[in-house]
């Protein structure tokens, strides 16, 4: 059985995560039980959300348990089989953690889904056609529920989720208009995703500014927004939203090293008639294969070609997730591993 490179996560994190919070190993990868397949993973997915599982405190999923593999997701390929679903050689994507290689008991519903890798990149079924473009896709067609001719906003434009918004949202024939960190990151996002419109809001380091900005780029005002950040860029986009908008709550990365980030004016809530909506995509497992089946006819078809950055080597990946929390990805961030 092969060597297995695997990360734990050995301590919590104090305020800011940082490198040494994990840790290496290598183990022998046990031999293989009735019923259980030997995945090898070429790409581990880094997200946001594993930052809130490092943490001990409750939240809407348990903490990453201490000295055990860091939970992530996988698309690999079988290399051993005990089970008659599955053949060598099968791509797969699963929950196989931070480790080159994952035993898996096949027969659980749900821990493994075969992936057909002729049209589609196997990464891609981490990102665009994942768990992120999933994500996007509820929180845009469930929660803002656009209608053609009305503006959205979303922030984080560049990264997984965000970029997938835009692109479902350009194709229900919205006004699309997105916030990012950097000149690079709004060019590939208006020129090359296709938005509408793109505010670096780097250029704009105070909230007049900002909602200054999405004045110019909104202005028929926002129906809809979708927030990735938090912070003060939910409290502009809330100074230009009009009235019945409505907000896909899907993160706010900004205060995931554990600062409160308060809301300015709540009493916008009531004045627009807005609806707000916290979601987790995990919950939604019913929209999972229409939500896939356009994202992956976008992406097999060319009209949404997601970009990814990519590490290399198991080794690598603290340091990739940490610049991830720090805006340093462009597009999905990924380890690859073969
Ligand atoms: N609710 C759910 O079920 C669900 C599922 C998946 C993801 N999410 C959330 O969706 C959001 C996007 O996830 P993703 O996987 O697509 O990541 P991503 O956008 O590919 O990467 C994160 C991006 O967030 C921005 N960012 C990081 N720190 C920031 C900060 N302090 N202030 C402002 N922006 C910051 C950076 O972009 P810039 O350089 O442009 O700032 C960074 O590139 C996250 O909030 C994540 O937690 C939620």
């Amino acid at each position: 059985m092969p060597l297995n490179k695997q990360i734990l996560l050995v301590s919590r994190p104090q305020g800011e995560a940082s490198v040494d919070n994990f840790r290496l190993v290598q183990t022998e990868t046990p031999p293989l039980a009735d019923g259980q397949v030997l995945v090898q993973h070429h790409y581990l997915s880094l997200d946001p959300y594993m930052r809130g599982r490092m943490n001990e405190g409750k939240s809407y999923a348990a903490p990453q348990p201490l000295n055990e593999v860091m939970i992530g997701g996988t698309v690999g390929q079988v290399v051993e089989s005990r089970h008659p679903r599955y053949a060598v050689g099968d791509w797969v994507v699963g929950m196989g953690g931070w480790q080159e290689y994952s035993v898996v008991d096949a027969n659980q519903p749900g821990v493994l889904r075969k992936v057909d890798v002729s049209r589609i990149p196997p990464s891609h079924y981490l990102g665009a056609v994942g768990m992120p473009g999933v994500t996007a896709w509820y929180g845009l067609v469930k929660i803002i529920e656009p209608k053609a001719g009305q503006t959205i906003t979303v922030s984080a434009a560049a990264g997984a989720v965000g970029s997938a918004v835009g692109v479902l949202a350009k194709q229900r024939g919205c006004r699309v208009v997105g916030i990012a960190g950097g000149p690079d990151k709004c060019a590939y996002v208006r020129d090359e995703l296709g938005f509408d419109d793109c505010i670096d809001y780097r250029e704009h380091r105070d909230l007049k500014s900002l909602a200054g900005a999405l004045k110019a780029a909104c202005p028929n005002g926002i129906d809809g927004h979708f927030e990735n950040v938090g912070g003060m860029v939910l409290d502009a986009v809330m100074l230009r939203a009009n009235a019945f908008s409505r907000v896909a709550l899907c993160g706010m990365i900004a205060g995931y090293d554990g600062q409160p980030l308060p809301m300015l004016n709540p009493a916008l809530i009531l004045i627009n008639r807005m609806r707000i909506e916290g979601f987790i995509v995990s919950e939604h497992m019913e929209v999972w294969p229409e939500a896939l089946a356009e994202l992956g006819e976008l992406v097999g078809s060319g009209r949404y070609r997601p970009r990814e950055s990519i590490a290399h080597g198991i080794a690598s990946a603290p340091e990739a997730f940490l610049g991830l929390l720090k805006g340093r990805n462009f597009g999905k961030q990924l380890v690859k591993l073969v």
